[in-house]
């Protein structure tokens, strides 16, 4: 697989102020990495410091082999494609008309939306929320993308629309090689269509492995969510075999 977006040693915040502290991040293609954590953890400056909206303080980003582009269309161009978590839809437009601003071809969306055709000339502020995600995630689409990060699709959702929208989420990965980065409140869900996982937790990466694997150990997420004290399932953790990523806690 190869690396479409990697984060070193990534330090990013606002005015100066570090958010995200040294963090080390990749997606490749065909992958879904979900990154976890609670409100205020980092995950949206993450994000926003992934798609270049951010500079970081220190560290770098790299997108598709090469540093990101001083403008933000550049690397827009170039399929790296943020779905913000205000969803970026202007409600007083039809569907057709929000499609169209993101200027290309909408055939693919719909291919993979097929309910969005008959919503076509509906206005956005008329759709329910789980129609909106689907909308904005479908007008992330018409850019090609090769590299997706969306921001918390669940914002204002039901669980069971978020269910409904991740399997598609997963073949983009799967039938397209989209690489995409995931932020995402329900951590269940999130892992059981992701590839990786990693934790964020007062901006620092405590965290990260096979989402199977984390699956598998509630306790250790919850715990990375939450930063409680250390436990036995975490310290009595043995090393990852060879040609196996291993789950890793990084030090507090
Ligand atoms: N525009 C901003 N200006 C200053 N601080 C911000 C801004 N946006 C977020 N922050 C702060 O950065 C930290 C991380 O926020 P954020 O990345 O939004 O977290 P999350 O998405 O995980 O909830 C929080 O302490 C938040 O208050
Ligand atoms: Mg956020």
């Amino acid at each position: 697989m190869t690396e479409v977006l990697t984060l070193q040693a990534v330090t990013a915040g606002y005015t100066g102020i570090p958010a995200v502290r040294d963090l080390n991040l990749s997606v490749a293609s065909g992958e879904v990495v979900a990154m976890l954590g609670p409100n205020g953890a980092g995950k949206t400056t993450t994000l926003l410091t992934a798609a270049g909206v951010i500079t970081p303080i220190s560290g770098t980003v790299t997108a598709f082999g090469r540093p990101l582009h001083q403008r933000l269309e550049h690397n827009a161009r170039a399929g790296l494609v943020l779905v913000p978590d205000n969803r970026g839809l202007f409600h007083t437009l039809s569907v057709r008309e929000n499609l169209a601003l993101a200027r290309g071809s909408v055939d693919h969306a719909l291919e993979l939306f097929p309910a969005l055709k008959e919503l076509m000339p509906r206005r956005c502020g008329q759709l329910s929320g789980g129609e909106q995600q689907m909308l904005a995630i479908a007008k992330a689409l018409v850019r090609r993308p090769k590299v997706l990060l969306i921001d918390e699709m669940s914002m204002g959702l039901a669980p069971v629309a978020v269910q409904a929208l991740l399997p598609t989420i997963r073949a983009l990965a799967d039938d397209w090689g989209v690489g995409v980065l995931l932020v995402e409140q329900h951590i269940d869900l999130a892992l059981s269509i992701a590839d990786r996982a990693v934790v964020l937790h007062h901006g620092r990466a405590v965290l990260t492995g096979p989402a199977d694997e984390l699956r598998a150990d509630r306790h250790a997420v919850a715990e990375a969510y939450f930063g409680t004290s250390t436990t036995p399932a975490l310290t009595t953790e043995q090393p990852p075999t060879a040609g196996s990523p291993g789950r890793r806690r990084e030090p507090a």
